[in-house]
């Protein structure tokens, strides 16, 4: 063989830390905009279902819209984390399923969405 061991033990180090770089990326992105793409995931997952693009296919005026949230007093992150944690007639709850960090993450997300019209 031409090329040492010592040679290949370095690259394969060097391939180990570019790849250990690359796995550590999202924790030296900035805080806000981690959590943003973490709660879009947790929105689509637990909420789009019904609430699609901020709709709600079930009780269809009370949406994510700015509008409906205002009307029923849901335009706070504290009154959206309190539905999102103990449900609300045909909404189930998301204690059991979520975080309190998720359900807070998520409801900055869907107040932030409603301000922005769902764009
Ligand atoms: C099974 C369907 C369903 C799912 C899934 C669901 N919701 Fe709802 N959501 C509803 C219904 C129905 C209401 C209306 C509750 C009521 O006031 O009677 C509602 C109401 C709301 C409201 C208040 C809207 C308003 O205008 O008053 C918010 C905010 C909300 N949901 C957020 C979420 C979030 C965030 C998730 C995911 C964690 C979620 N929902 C998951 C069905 C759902």
């Amino acid at each position: 063989m031409s090329i040492k061991w010592g040679k290949q033990i370095t690259l394969i180090l060097l391939l180990l830390l570019c790849l250990l770089m690359t796995i550590n990326q999202p924790v030296y992105a900035s805080e806000s905009s981690n959590n943003e793409a973490i709660a879009a995931k947790i929105f689509e997952i637990n909420c789009a279902g019904c609430h699609m693009n901020g709709s709600n296919i079930i009780r269809r005026g009370k949406n994510l819209k700015i509008n409906a949230l205002k009307k029923y007093h849901m335009d706070s992150i504290a009154a959206i984390t309190e539905i999102v944690t103990n449900g609300k007639n045909n909404m189930s709850a998301y204690k059991d399923k979520l975080t309190a960090t998720e359900i807070q993450n998520v409801a900055e997300y869907v107040l932030k969405q409603a301000e922005n019209n769902w764009k």
